[in-house]
């Protein structure tokens, strides 16, 4: 679309079944929100939607297992996550709910006329039913033994121990986690949208019509429609949703991901009686922003509603992101792997803007991308405080200095200043390219070589040395400064909103549209500028640490909590056993095994000889720890060579819950060479 009058942006309705992290800050929410102000600095019209996703079943096992309702949960969960937002300067135009009685009715609408145009297939097929609860069983709902790894606590639709996604029918021995009871088949009916059908037009719209999306939604978009698409259920029974508004369709709730799309437009209900512009006029193009994980649901499932109804516009883009892991892993709201914003805003007051840099200089954009609290320290200092805070700061000091606020006179140009204020210049072309194609960590890049422009200048100009020399050519190097400080104040504006705010209060400027970034007389000779403070201060490595330290404890107590006791071997007769020659040896010598991390070579006392064993205990003791301890020796295990060294036998260990391993030690002093039976 080449021409439009106005811009709707969705960003994905986060699940009220937990708080919002900085995988869902980082993917969604803030180059949404960068987009959003870059817009509105340009004078174009937005509305930036929002809102919880309140239904599904995760959340109703939530209730179950706290022992509170579903409600409860999403009350709790949608206020947590709206307060987040807000104090990370999301600038949501309207920020929603699926519960609000406006969304139940805009989605049982919305179904309720595809209903009655015949846009659905009806049919009935089994579904396993839960006697004792007296209801349907979601695939959620059921666990069972995994068929391909014999995992078993394997959940209805997928396998967590080996990944496979499965069938509720698949799994050996399904139990119904509601009453514990083994479900039994029963019929039940829903209500299909025919995707098949939808199948040749979507290829046409997405595979020829929008080549221009970013390659990870096209080709994801790709292979979904080259895979071939199937009729899709978009009722489910459950109780907890927007009811099926169908004659006996008691006990039937709209398919959370039917009814969570439709929330963007009952949010844009709330917010706005005029809201059919933004849904239905032509030169409205809508954007929705989402994790790789929804591209299918934007891209295929909801385009196929949206035109099945007939009256609604389609998206002109999906800029969708990767993902963010954390310190090298997934992360994981179940197993509390992750940074969540609730605790970010009370361990790190007043530093929203950091992470919200951070997140955008390293975005998954193109491919999964790492969180880790190093980065996070050197972006900090290396970046915010290095370039950014140290160039605003020694421009406005210098202006006070030497006079005394005022913004002096700009004199005649040399080549070194034309050729920076024609790089100002050229910069806001190319930060807009990239704006303009959702590249935003190629845009901040630009930004912030805007700064690096300003810092050189001013470390080549010397204006400190010049003063001696040269008073009017000291005007003309500050008054340079001074323009590039104000420029700094638009373009870094999408990004560090609340930041640009307080440097803003330092220029005594207000507010200026993004049309005058690359002019180099924002500010004219005489303006008084006021007082700076730091923009940006240093991170120590104290806090940092602190932050490692939380996950690594995060960590081990995940890994405690799942090391759950190995079952029982098969049955070895008493002669296999004694078989086995175990003696007491004490440890006279220890080294640890050039280039390996586990390997200890120990030199063991048997009783019977000295002799060396290798052992993989280098990760959880020094050599000096274990010199001098008495150990549980098997003696006659064939010997084996372990990186180049024989090792004859094996020390007996205890393999603990948190994945250490401890000596198998007699309880006193024993004589070296006594038999362990
Ligand atoms: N709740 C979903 C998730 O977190 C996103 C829903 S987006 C909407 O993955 F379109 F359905 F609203
Ligand atoms: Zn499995």
């Amino acid at each position: 679309m080449a021409e439009y009058k106005r811009t709707l942006i969705t960003s994905a309705l986060p699940y009220a079944n937990g708080p919002v992290h900085i995988g869902h800050l980082a993917g969604v929410y803030v180059p949404a929100d960068i987009y959003a102000r870059y817009l509105r600095m340009k004078g174009e019209e937005v509305a930036f939607i929002g809102g919880s996703d309140e239904h599904g079943v995760p959340i109703t096992l939530k209730a179950k297992n706290e022992g509170i309702t579903p409600q409860d949960v999403v009350d709790k969960y949608h206020n947590i996550i709206k307060d987040s937002f807000a104090r990370f300067g999301i600038s949501f135009d309207v920020y929603s709910r699926t519960t609000s009685k406006i969304h139940h009715e805009t989605a049982s609408e919305f179904f309720r006329k595809l209903y009655d145009d015949g846009k659905f297939i009806e049919k009935t097929n089994e579904q396993y039913y839960d006697e004792e609860a007296g209801q349907f069983l979601a695939d959620r709902y059921i666990v069972g033994t995994c068929p391909k790894c014999n995992n078993e606590k394997a959940y209805g639709d997928q396998c967590e121990s080996c990944g496979s996604s499965l069938n509720a029918t698949d799994l050996i021995n399904p139990k119904s986690m509601l009453s514990g009871s083994v479900p039994v088949m029963r019929e039940t009916k829903h209500w299909y949208l025919p995707l098949d059908e939808y199948e040749p037009w979507l290829k046409e719209w997405i595979l020829e019509q929008h080549k221009e999306w970013k390659p990870n939604v096209y080709g994801q978009c790709k292979s979904w429609l080259d895979g071939g698409l199937n009729p899709r259920a978009v009722t489910r029974d459950l109780k907890w949703g927007v009811p099926v508004p169908v004659a006996g369709a008691e006990g039937k709730v709209l398919y959370v991901w039917f009814d969570a799309p439709i929330g963007y437009i009952s949010a844009t209900k709330e917010w706005s009686a005029d809201w059919e512009k933004w849904w239905k006029d032509e030169d409205t193009r809508m954007l929705h922003f989402i994790g790789k994980d929804n591209i299918v649901f934007h891209c295929i499932i909801f385009p196929s509603m949206l035109k099945a109804e007939g009256t609604y516009n389609l998206p002109e883009n999906v800029p969708a992101n990767e993902f963010l892991n954390l310190e090298g892993d997934k992360i994981s709201t179940s197993r509390n792997w992750a940074v969540w914003l609730h605790e970010y805003l009370e361990e790190f007051p007043g530093k929203e803007d950091v992470l919200k840099y951070v997140l955008t200089a390293n975005a998954p954009e193109t491919k999964d991308n790492d969180f880790t609290w190093k980065d996070f320290q050197a972006r900090n200092n290396n970046e915010l405080v290095a370039i950014l805070g140290n160039f605003v700061n020694r421009a406005l000091v210098l202006t006070q200095k030497y006079y005394n606020g005022e913004v002096p006179n700009r004199g005649k140009l040399t080549d070194f200043d034309t050729e920076t204020l024609e790089r100002l210049s050229t910069l806001k072309s190319e930060v807009e390219k990239s704006l303009d194609t959702f590249r935003f960590r190629e845009a901040l890049k630009l930004a912030m070589d805007m700064a690096r422009l300003g810092n050189k200048y001013l470390a080549d100009m010397e204006p400190w040395k010049v003063v001696k020399t040269d008073e009017e050519r000291v005007k003309t190097i500050m008054n340079i400064c001074l323009q590039i400080t104000a420029n700094l104040t638009i373009v870094f504006e999408p990004f560090l909103p609340l930041t640009m705010n307080k440097l803003r209060g330092f220029m005594n400027i207000d507010k200026l549209p993004w049309r005058e970034l690359g002019n180099i007389d924002l500010l004219f000779a005489g303006h008084k500028v006021n007082k700076p403070e730091l923009l940006f201060e240093k991170i120590d490595d104290a806090m940092v640490e602190a932050q490692m330290q939380k996950l690594f404890d995060t960590k081990k107590a995940n890994d405690m909590a799942e090391a759950s006791v190995k079952p029982v071997k098969e049955n070895c007769t008493f002669d296999d056993f004694m078989k086995m020659d175990i003696r007491v040896g004490t440890i006279l010598e220890a080294e640890k095994v050039a280039k390996t991390k586990k390997l200890m070579k120990l030199l063991v006392d048997t009783g019977i000889d000295k002799r060396i064993v290798v052992s993989g205990i280098a990760e959880y003791y020094n050599p000096e720890e274990v010199v001098g301890k008495q150990v549980s020796i098997v003696v006659n295990l064939e010997p084996r060579k372990l990186r180049g060294i024989e090792s004859q036998g094996m020390i007996l260990m205890a393999d603990n819950a948190d994945g250490t391993l401890k000596f198998v030690s007699p309880e006193a002093m024993v004589v070296n060479g006594s038999e362990v039976k």
